[in-house]
């Protein structure tokens, strides 16, 4: 008997070592070989712990169980019986069914310190055909896929390798941003649990296609178990001569080590990053220089998000055509979307741009999860702004909600049922602007702390019209004034907020409960 027992943050968080434990036990008492394997999750969370059984026609699942489910799950499947948790066939769950996973594909499936299941799956062959272009043809390739950075600001990849490769230098750096930070986000996390050798590869590809020798893996220090599969996975692939020097056979060279933050928001944005890369605190740096010309250390250096550098094999290995085939406009391939919140069925969703928000929410997440109506939806992070059921036939695409005053950020969608309150929010905005504020301009340090005090006075019924065109006036201040997204983004959420949630601003009712 083969069964898979997620080893992930979040399966770990609702019980999966103790019902791996328990199973253990159990078996132990029936003198039955059980093997259990630890993978990754599979993404759907509400079914956490999800225990699969290995079977000819495909793994079988069963979810969520419990420590006390052990026993009677094991008689049932020694038994070949029918077991009240059985969900059928895991890639027949139409949830799993109805995605398209490129960047996802052995996530939950590989045990994640298996090179040998990474290569069963699929896994370096992106770089083994990497290694017979040169390097000019590989960031061609990638230009081609109309790949575009994961992290949010969606800026094509292959262009931004291309700076890096022209710009001469005696050393060249490759930076994994997987400083997760937005809310309801968790993708650049379950990758490192679910399957770490596919971001090693994307960054080895990285690294010989622009000249670089060195990668660092930035994330943050809440993420301990990625933290410890990453770096293990990195040993791993050392140990195969899949990093180092004579990578693969070939004459390139490409290092890699994971760093980790103390956890500050504005240590995602690339320059304050590479400060805090560099042992200094994490204070953002102007740009121009670009870090393509002058990055860590001074030196060209490209930074991407985990998921931008997670496509890459997919890119290589099946062509930049098959990944450009999916998509609409100017977003190609997939993304893989966050669905958090209240919401009833949460969990990790890849699939190709152009899905509309209310199919999102409504028909994959579900609703919400206490049954009451959906009125709210923050996509892209603590700065995305919030978008009402009127704006539920939004393609996620990065044009269409940039023109809805929005953004798809690195894919977060955090849902609230009738019982927000939208002030509120806005405030909440302000305030994590005041406290994760890099200090460094006045629009951002001093105006969220001026923010945040304003819309108290709307909320207390203070010279409710006034106060509002003023905090409309500081938004426009904060947005053209601040140096970086995070002044700059948070009157996104504050705007959106006043735009399509109007009548929660002015003296607080209580609210519907
Ligand atoms: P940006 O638009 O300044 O730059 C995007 C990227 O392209 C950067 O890496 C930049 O260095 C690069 N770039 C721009 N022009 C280039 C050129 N000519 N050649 C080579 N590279 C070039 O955006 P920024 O400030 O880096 O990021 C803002 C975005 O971050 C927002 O859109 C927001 O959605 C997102 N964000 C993501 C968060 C997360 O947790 N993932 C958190 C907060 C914001
Ligand atoms: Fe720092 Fe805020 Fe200015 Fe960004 S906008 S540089 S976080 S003070």
């Amino acid at each position: 008997v083969r069964l898979f027992v997620p080893c992930d943050a979040g399966a770990l968080a609702v019980g999966a070592d103790e019902v791996a434990q328990a199973l253990h036990k159990a078996a132990l008492e029936r003198g039955a070989e059980v093997e259990i394997v630890r993978n990754g999750s599979r993404g759907l969370y509400w079914l956490e712990p999800l225990v699969e059984l290995e079977t000819a026609q495909g793994r079988f699942g069963f979810g969520p169980v419990t420590a006390d489910d052990a026993p009677s799950l094991l008689d049932a499947i020694i038994a070949d019986k029918p077991h009240k948790l059985s969900l059928g066939l895991t890639e027949e769950i139409p949830w799993l069914k109805r995605q398209t996973r490129l960047t996802f594909a052995r996530c939950g499936i590989v045990d994640p310190l298996s090179l040998d299941d990474y290569r069963a799956h699929g896994g370096y062959k992106g770089l083994t055909r990497a290694l017979t272009l040169t390097p000019d043809a590989v960031i061609a390739e990638v230009t081609t896929s109309g790949l575009r950075g994961r992290g949010g600001a969606g800026f094509p990849t292959g262009i931004k390798w291309k700076t890096v490769s022209q710009t001469a230098a005696d050393r060249k750096y490759v930076i994994c941003n997987a400083d997760e930070g937005d809310s309801g986000t968790f993708a650049d996390r379950m990758l490192m649990e679910g399957d770490p050798f596919v971001l090693i590869e994307g960054m080895t590809i990285c690294g010989i296609a622009v000249g670089a020798t060195k990668g660092y893996i930035y994330t943050r220090s809440e993420y301990p178990h990625a933290i410890a599969t990453m770096a293990k996975a990195i040993e791993i692939a050392k140990k195969a001569g899949l990093l180092g020097d004579k990578i693969a056979g070939s004459n390139y060279t490409f290092d890699l080590e994971v760093r980790t933050g103390a956890g500050a928001y504005v240590c995602g944005e690339e320059t304050a990053l590479m400060e805090s890369l560099e042992g200094k605190r994490g204070v953002v740096r102007a740009k121009p220089p670009l870090p393509a010309h002058h990055g860590l250390f001074g030196k060209p250096t490209v930074v991407n998000n985990l998921l931008s550098f997670a496509a890459i094999p997919f890119i290589l290995d099946e062509g930049a055509k098959a990944y450009a085939d999916f998509g609409m406009g100017r977003s190609r391939g997939t993304m893989p979307i966050q669905i958090a919140g209240n919401v009833k069925f949460g969990g990790l969703f890849e699939t190709a741009f152009g899905i509309t928000l209310g199919e999102l929410v409504d028909d994959i997440g579900g609703g919400t999860f206490t049954g009451r109506p959906v009125r709210a939806v923050q996509v892209g992070g603590p700065l995305g702004a919030y978008f009402p059921r009127a704006l539920f036939d939004t393609p996620f695409d990065y044009e269409a909600f940039a023109a809805k005053d929005g953004l798809i950020g690195h894919g977060g969608i955090v849902v609230f049922d009738d019982t927000v309150d939208m002030s509120k929010q806005a405030r909440f905005a302000m305030e994590f602007c005041a406290i994760e504020s890099c200090g460094k301009c006045t629009p951002c340090r001093i105006g969220s702390t001026r923010g945040a005090e304003t819309i108290d006075k709307i909320r207390r019924g203070e010279r409710v019209a006034e106060n509002i065109a003023l905090v409309e006036d500081l938004c426009g201040t904060m947005k053209l004034g601040s140096l970086c997204a995070l002044g700059g983004f948070t009157p996104y959420p504050v705007l959106s907020a006043l735009k399509h949630f109007r009548e929660d601003f002015g003296p607080q009712q209580p609210r519907l409960q």
